[in-house]
């Protein structure tokens, strides 16, 4: 039987007390567009789209996210935020970042720790496990619905040449369970539930979770405005790096790289 199934997925959820619906496609393009088309046309909040395998995943920046059959999760969910202004949402990434990893963290024996790589990597072991890319539908300058898209590395065992050296899976590192379904249900009540408590908070009840899981901390670091040493996520969920001399840099979009 197929460890990812929506019946499944569903009765874990109900458990949860989340009632949105879910589907499970077996191949689609994105399932972030499969949320966006949804969203349009009226998906209620928490609903979820997965699919056993995607012909064009897409991760942030443009790059295409490694989406093959019978291995991972890629998962999207519908989220529509009260009173979130564009202005506003670029933390949700962060807020949303926690939720994967504590989700990820429990896969694991104790004592393992899920870091986060601003703003949108789960790392275990310094390599990349999971990845966020948030997506907004806006109407007249204002966000009608917030499509959240997580890929988790599960089962693979052997990445493409480009990866091999940077990413890793649930599989490679042992986890207790690689049930996808279960794994499904975990990321998408925590997911929801960290929306409603960012749409009611903003970032603040995440930064102490955050920063024990910054990964960039102390690192040299590199963006487009600034190259030194990681020095942590700022209130606002900005990331700052220190540069030669002591200024700091705030850094807000785009990516930053460490060695
Ligand atoms: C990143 O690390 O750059 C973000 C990767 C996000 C991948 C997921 S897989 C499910 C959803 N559908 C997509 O096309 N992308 C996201």
């Amino acid at each position: 039987m197929i460890d990812l199934d929506a019946a499944a997925i569903a009765a874990r959820l109900r458990a949860l007390d989340h009632r949105a619906p879910v589907t499970v496609a077996a191949i689609t393009g994105s399932t972030n567009d499969d949320a966006r088309a949804a969203a349009i046309a009226g998906a209620q909040h928490g609903a979820a789209f997965l699919a056993d395998a995607q012909r064009r995943g897409r991760g942030r920046g443009g790059h295409a996210w490694h989406s093959p059959p019978g291995e991972n999760l890629y998962l999207s969910i519908v989220l529509r935020p009260a009173d979130i202004a564009p202005r506003e949402i670029a933390p949700l990434t962060l807020a949303i970042g926690v939720a994967v990893a504590r989700a990820i963290e429990a896969r694991f024996p104790e004592g393992s720790r899920a870091s986060i790589k601003w703003p949108n990597d789960v790392l275990v072991d310094g390599r990349k496990i999971a990845g966020v890319l948030v997506e907004s539908a806006l109407r007249a300058g204002a966000i009608t619905a917030v499509v959240a898209g997580v890929g988790v590395n599960v089962k693979t065992l052997t990445f493409p040449a480009d990866l091999a050296d940077r990413a890793t899976s649930l599989a490679l590192l042992g986890a207790r369970s690689l049930d996808r379904s279960a794994l499904a249900a975990a990321l998408i009540a925590g997911i929801t539930r960290a929306a409603d408590r960012f749409a009611a908070e903003r970032l603040a009840p995440f930064l102490d979770d955050l920063r024990a899981r910054d990964h960039l901390l102390g690192q040299p670091v590199t963006a487009i405005e600034a190259r030194g040493i990681g020095a942590g996520v700022r209130d606002d969920g900005a990331y700052v790096i220190e540069v030669d001399g002591g200024a700091r840099v705030p850094i807000t979009s785009g990516a930053i790289e460490a060695p």
